[in-house]
C-alpha cells in the first residue's frame, strides 16, 4: 500500500497542521474545507509556520518552497478522486463525520484509506457509514501538530493489519511516534488528559485555589508545559466539554461527569483562546 497523495478535510488548526507536516514530509496534499476563505486561512497559517522554520534555521528557503508547492486547495470532496489517503479533521460531530465518510466512500478510489483525526468518537461507528470499514482508521494528532510528536493510531473493529501498517509507516515518515490504541471512548490521550482538566475545573469551582495557583501547581510541581486551565483554554472549552460528555456517555461512570463550571463557561460562549476568553482573557 503506497501513499503519495493525501487529502486533508478541514483547514482549521488541526487540519492545517496535518497538511503542513504531510507536505513537509514529501506528500502531495490537497487541503479541503467548505469555503475557499477557510482553506486560504489554513494555507496562510502554514506559510507563517514554514517562514518561521526558515528564520530559525530548521529548514532552507528551498525546502519551504518545495513543501508549499506540494499543497493545493479544494472546496469539493470530489477532489478525493485521485488520492491514496484522506485524513478527516472536520468538526467533532458524529452525524457530520458519517455524512463525509459516506460521500468519500462513493468518490475515492477503491484502494484509498479513510482516516479520521477524531479526538474521541468511535472509529467503528464512523467506519460503518462506509462499504470499506476495513480501510477506515483513526489517526489522532495532538495540538499544535507541527510540534507534538504523538499520533494515536486507532483500529476500528474491521481495520486490517495492512491498513494499520501503512498508517504506522506514514506516521514514522512524518517524524511522529505512532502509538497503537484500541477503539474505546477517549482512546488513551483524552481518557487520561480530560479527567485531569475536568478535575482542575472542579478544584477551581470548589474554591480550593485560584486559577493561577492551580496552573502553577501542575506546571511547577509536575513539570507540565502548561497548567490544566491554560491548556483547556488552548484546546477549547467546548472541545473539552464534548470529550467529557463522550467519556461520561461511553463509560456510564459518574467519575467522568463534566464540572458545572465548564458547562457554564461554554454556555456563556467563553470557549478559551479562540473566543478571547475562557478561564483567562486573551
Ligand atoms: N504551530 C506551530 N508551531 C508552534 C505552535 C503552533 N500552533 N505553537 C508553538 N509552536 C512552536 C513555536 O514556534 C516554538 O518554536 P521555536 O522553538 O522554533 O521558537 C515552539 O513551538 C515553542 O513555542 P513557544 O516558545 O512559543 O512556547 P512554549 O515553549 O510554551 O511551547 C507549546 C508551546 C508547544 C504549545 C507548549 O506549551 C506545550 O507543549 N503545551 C502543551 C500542549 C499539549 O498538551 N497539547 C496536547 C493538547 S490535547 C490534544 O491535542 C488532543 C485532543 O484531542 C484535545
Amino acid at each position: 500500500m503506497s501513499i503519495q497523495k493525501v487529502m486533508v478535510i478541514g483547514a482549521g488548526q488541526m487540519g492545517s497542521g496535518i497538511a503542513q507536516v504531510c507536505a513537509q514530509a514529501g506528500y502531495d496534499v490537497t487541503l479541503n474545507d467548505l469555503k475557499g476563505e477557510f482553506v486560504e486561512r489554513g494555507l496562510s497559517s502554514i506559510e507563517k509556520n514554514l517562514a518561521r522554520a526558515v528564520e530559525k534555521g530548521r529548514m532552507s528557503a528551498d525546502e519551504k518552497d518545495q513543501a508549499t508547492g506540494r499543497l493545493s486547495s479544494s472546496t469539493d470532496l470530489h477532489d478525493a478522486k485521485g488520492v491514496d489517503l484522506v485524513i478527516e479533521a472536520a468538526v467533532e460531530n458524529m452525524d457530520i463525520k458519517k455524512t463525509i465518510f459516506a460521500q468519500l466512500d462513493e468518490i475515492a478510489p477503491e484502494h484509498t484509506i479513510l482516516a479520521t483525526n477524531t479526538s474521541s468518537l468511535p472509529i467503528t461507528e464512523i467506519a460503518a457509514a462506509t462499504n470499506r470499514p476495513q480501510q477506515v482508521i483513526g489517526m489522532h494528532f495532538m495540538n499544535p501538530v507541527p510540534v507534538m510528536k504523538l499520533v494515536e493510531i486507532i483500529r476500528g473493529l474491521a481495520t486490517t493489519d495492512e491498513v494499520y501498517a501503512a498508517i504506522e509507516d506514514m506516521t514514522n515518515k512524518l517524524h511522529k511516534t505512532p502509538v497503537e490504541v484500541e477503539d474505546f471512548p477517549g482512546f488513551v490521550a483524552n481518557r487520561i488528559l480530560m479527567p485531569m482538566i475536568n478535575e482542575a475545573v472542579y478544584t477551581l469551582y470548589e474554591g480550593v485555589a485560584s486559577k493561577e495557583d492551580i496552573d502553577s501547581v501542575m506546571k511547577l510541581g509536575m513539570n507540565h508545559p502548561m497548567g490544566p486551565l491554560t491548556l483547556a483554554d488552548f484546546i477549547g472549552l467546548d472541545t473539552c466539554l464534548y470529550i467529557m460528555e463522550t467519556l461520561h456517555e461511553g463509560f456510564g461512570d459518574d467519575k467522568y461527569r463534566p464540572c458545572p463550571l465548564l458547562r457554564k463557561y461554554v454556555k456563556a460562549g467563553w470557549l478559551g483562546r479562540k473566543t478571547g476568553r475562557g478561564f483567562y482573557e486573551y
